[in-house]
Order: structure tokens, then sequence, then C-alpha cells
């Protein structure tokens, strides 16, 4: 989804041999391998598909003016795939893809301009509209309800996420969705990705509300404090969505039978080498990384190195605080791109003034395969790591993995054979999982057409399907990959033998590449 980020969070870059296929048990499988309730889907999220920005009422989000700004290469969601006029027809393409499930953000400054007061009729009724369109055609809606479009009235009046006042304007924001929606929508995350939006967001400035203070940040920035925001912002998060998540629990989910979670972004991460050091620091990575936010949810309280080496702006859970956030979800989702190697920096913890990374006190290094660097090596051993760490740490709770797929050049090609690839690897690397205890309920193949991405806007593509920037109608055209998921989702048994086939296929003169 965002996945330069990562990269400009990278110190370094180290060329290695990672064994491009995946390693799962069998290369055969079909959809009758997984569990019959398994839930397979795709996902977007609404600035990044609805456009329509200022049309019937919704007013602007952060993620707008950041977009207007210049900071996604100039490009903005003011149209995107244009997804509020042609929710039927992409309902109709998931239908035809096979999909069992479609996971869409609300956009919250549609439903509510200005962030809180009334509700805006013709915000529910494109909501309403959509929910429609897919329940009747038996497609399951997962809900998110914040991917880093806050209502820029909020975050104009006190800060957004950095002020407590969010806990009361979210769950007011949340206890609407509930409500109008709770009847036919059975899978709510409250908030994507909370520990790489304020890493983006409130450390190093890149991503929307692109608030930081030197000598951190790429940018210069207008407001903010990198050395306690991230954690000010992280803590108000948590509690925000564990006000959102008990009120569903205690007030609707009896009536309405869902259920409430968060999603979390996680490399798997492993040391740069075999020192005891770079052991400790891997350790220390995921406690940063995974534990900020697993660790309150399952236990009640950030890990014990996050406090240590973040001392007093790390924000402290009263134990009224704690109960609430403890156990407050009945999932988590997982969003998983590729693996990341982890050097020791203890050095860094002598600095007197810190931003994550140096309480972290850890370094990052990208593991590249052989393929371009634009691409994701395929790892899928990567993602089998971070299942069974949730199993053994956390008590296997219930998963949906609500992103994972591959990062291609936008509209370079129509047979993204990667893509392909890469999916056959993870979806193998998930069974695999499966088979040996894994709570995992769901696959989201990240993205399910070709979206404005947050930083790179039109550059970068992960979809099934290709949208025609050209074209004023937007059409919609199928990927090898849509098609090859159609197929598994319709029950073909499928190998990497049928993948091979078909590249060395197209790798005849005949190639299908766009005009
Ligand atoms: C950031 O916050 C910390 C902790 O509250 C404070 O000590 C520091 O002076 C602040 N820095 C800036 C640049 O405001
Ligand atoms: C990647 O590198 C390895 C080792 O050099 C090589 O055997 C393999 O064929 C390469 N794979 C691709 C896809 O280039
Ligand atoms: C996509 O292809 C069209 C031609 O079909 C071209 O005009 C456009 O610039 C391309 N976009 C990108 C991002 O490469
Ligand atoms: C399978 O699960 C067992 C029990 O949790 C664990 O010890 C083992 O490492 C797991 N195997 C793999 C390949 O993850
Ligand atoms: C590859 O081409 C052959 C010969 O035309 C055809 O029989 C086969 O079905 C193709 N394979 C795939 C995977 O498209």
């Amino acid at each position: 989804m965002m996945m330069k980020l990562i990269s400009l969070l990278l110190i370094n870059l180290v060329l290695m041999n990672v064994a491009v296929l995946g390693v799962y048990s069998s290369n055969y499988f079909s959809r009758d391998d997984f569990p019959p309730a398994f839930v397979f889907g795709s996902g977007t999220s609404a600035y990044q598909v609805e456009g329509a920005a200022s049309e019937d009422g919704r007013t602007p989000s952060i993620w707008d003016t950041y977009a207007h700004a210049g900071s996604a290469h100039g490009a903005t969601g003011d149209v995107a795939c244009d997804e509020y006029h042609k929710y039927k027809e992409d309902v109709q393409l998931m239908v035809d893809t096979g999909l069992d499930a479609y996971r869409f953000s609300i956009s919250w400054s549609r439903l509510i301009p200005n962030g809180r007061g009334p509700v805006n009729p013709k915000g529910l009724q494109y909501y309403n509209n959509l929910i429609n369109e897919l329940v009747s055609h038996g497609i399951q809606p997962h809900v998110t309800l914040h991917n880093y479009d806050l209502p820029q009235a909020l975050e104009d009046e006190y800060g957004g996420w950095v002020s407590r006042e969010i806990v009361i304007d979210f769950t007011f924001y949340a206890e609407v969705c509930f409500r109008e929606f709770g009847d036919r929508v059975f899978y709510w995350s409250t908030v994507n990705e909370p520990n790489v939006y304020v890493l983006g967001g409130y450390d190093q400035g890149f991503t929307p509300p692109q608030r930081c203070s030197p000598p951190f940040g790429v940018f210069s920035c207008s407001k903010g404090n990198s050395s306690s925001e991230p954690y000010t912002a992280a803590h108000n998060i948590l509690l925000a969505h564990a006000s959102a998540a008990r009120l569903y629990m205690t007030k609707y989910k009896d009536k309405q039978h869902g259920f409430i979670g968060l999603s979390i972004y996680v490399w798997w991460l492993v040391p740069l080498t075999d020192t005891k050091e770079d052991a400790i620091a891997t350790q220390r990575a995921i406690d940063f990384q995974v534990g900020w936010f697993l660790d309150p949810l399952v236990f009640g309280d950030y890990p014990t190195i996050m406090k240590q080496n973040v001392g007093s702006r790390l924000p402290a859970f009263t134990n009224l605080e704690s109960k609430l956030v403890k156990g407050s979800f009945d999932f988590i989702g997982i969003i998983h791109y590729n693996n990341m190697y982890v050097r020791d920096r203890s050095n860094s913890l002598k600095r007197e003034y810190r931003d994550y990374n140096l309480d972290a006190a850890i370094e990052i290094i990208q593991i590249q395969g052989n393929s371009s660097a634009f691409e994701f090596p395929i790892a899928p051993w990567g993602l089998r790591g971070v299942l069974e760490y949730f199993k053994q740490v956390y008590g296997n709770p219930p998963i949906y993995i609500y992103e994972n797929g591959q990062r291609m050049k936008r509209n370079s090609t129509l047979d993204d054979i990667s893509r392909v690839k890469y999916m056959h690897g993870y979806i193998g690397g998930v069974l695999d999982a499966l088979r040996n205890g894994s709570n995992t309920r769901g696959y989201f193949a990240w993205a399910f057409m070709d979206v404005f991405e947050l930083l790179d806007g039109f550059g970068s593509s992960y979809g099934l399907y290709y949208v025609d920037l050209d074209d004023p109608d937007l059409r919609r055209y199928p990927k090898q990959s849509a098609k090859w998921y159609s197929q598994f989702l319709k029950g073909e048994s499928i190998s990497l033998d049928g993948v091979i086939e078909l590249e060395k296929n197209l790798s005849t003169p005949s190639h299908a590449y766009l005009q």
C-alpha cells in the first residue's frame, strides 16, 4: 500500500540472494484445502478509490490536504478510481472475480463533515448503497473506520490524534457507523495500521498530517514533536479504538453479531548477523513494531523495553485505561508485504534527543531479492513467521490478513506474472500456517484495483485490475493476477508449474503490453 515509506526509513540497502520461490509444503493446492469458512477477498480504502472529493457535502481530510500540498508527486485522490460513481460496476467485477469479501473504508468527513455534528444524508446514502450492492451479491463487507483520512477540521481544531479529545469524536463517529450499517456489516476495523500512521505522520513527517520536529523528519514540518508525538498519538489511537470497541461489544454485538478489531503493519524481522546483539535487537524491533499495539491489547500494557527506552515520553496507562484496552478486540488485521533485517544500534540510546528509531536502537535493512528493487522478493516464510509469532506470543487470536500483494510499476503490463507468483507463494504460505495451527480466518489481496497510493500517487500499482486514467470512463481491465485469483477462487487447483507455463507462453513476441 505505501511501501515507498519503508524505503525512506532505510539507512542501508543490502543485496542478498533470497530464494525467489517460497518455501511451502505443496506447490499444488486449491481452495478446497482451506477451511470452508475461510474468507478470500481484496481491498481498497476511501480516499484511494472514491474520488468525488468535494461532492455531496464531503469536506477535506488530512489526506486531501497532504495530496493538495503536492506531497504525492502532485497527484490527488480528487477523482481516483471514481468508485463513488462506479461502485455498481466494481461490485460486478468482484462478483466476476469470485471474491467472498471486500475490504473498504468509510470516509469520516463524507459521513460526518467536519468530524462531528450532524450526519450527511448523501454520505449515509452512498455507504448504504455500496453495502447493499455488496450484500445483495453475497459479498461480505469488511469496513475500516480510519485509513489516514482524519477530517481536516479536527486536525485544525485540536491537533487530531495528538489530543485526547479525539477519543470522544472517534467514538461518536464509530457509533454512527455501527447504528446505521451494523445490521449488514459484521467486520469492523477501527484504525488502519496505526504503527505506520504515527511514524509517517508524527516522527518522520512524510505522511498526513506531516508533523515532526528537527533534527528529525524528512521534510521541515510546521508543527510537531518527533520525540513525543508518535507515542502520544499511538496512545490516543489505542484509547479511541478501545472506546469504540467497548461500545460495540456492550451495545451492538448482541443484536448485530459482528466482530471488531484493528490492523497492524508487520514486517517479518530477522537479525542481520548471528551476533547476540543483533538477535536482541531483532526482538526489540518486534516489540517496538508489533508489541507497541499488541501488548496493550493482549496484556494491558506497553512492552517493558519500550517503557525502559522511551521513559516519560511514553504515556502510561491508568488502571482503568489498561482494563479498557486489554481484550478490546475480536480479531487482529495483519498487513504484511515483506521482510527486513535488523542491526543493533544500541549506541543511539546515548543521544539526548531521540525519536522512535533512536529509542528502538535499531537499523532496519531491506532484504532484497534479485528481481528489480521495485518489486518485493517472494518470501512467504516471512508471513509464516508473523503468523507463528502471533500464535505463540499473543495466544493465537483470530487473524485476517488484510493486506498482502506485489508492488509493480503502474500500467507497465497486464501480464503481472510476478504478482501471480507472489500471490501463489503467500496463499500457499497461509495454508502452511493454517496446517500448523494458525487461527487465520481470511486473506485479502491488496489491492482490488490500481488505486491512488499514499506516497507515489499513481506511480506504483498493486491492483488485480488496471484502471486506465487516460480514459474519461476510467475503464478497468483484468490483469493476469485477477484471472489467476479468479481461477483459484472458483476452485481450480493451482500450481507454480501453471504460472511458469503461463510466463513462458507470455514471453513469446505476442506480449500483451498496453499501448
Ligand atoms: C518534545 O517533547 C518533549 C517531551 O515532552 C520535550 O521535552 C521537548 O522539549 C519537546 N521538543 C520540542 C522540539 O518541542
Ligand atoms: C536469483 O539469484 C540466484 C542466485 O544467483 C539464481 O540462482 C536465481 O536464478 C535468480 N533468480 C532470478 C529470478 O533471477
Ligand atoms: C499509462 O499508459 C498510458 C497510455 O496508455 C500513458 O499515457 C500513461 O502515461 C501511463 N501512465 C503511467 C503512470 O505510466
Ligand atoms: C509449528 O507449531 C509448533 C507449535 O507451536 C512450533 O513449535 C513450530 O515451530 C511450528 N512450525 C513452523 C514451521 O512454524
Ligand atoms: C500455454 O500455451 C499452450 C499452447 O498454446 C496452451 O495449451 C496452454 O494452455 C497455455 N498455458 C497457459 C497456462 O496459458
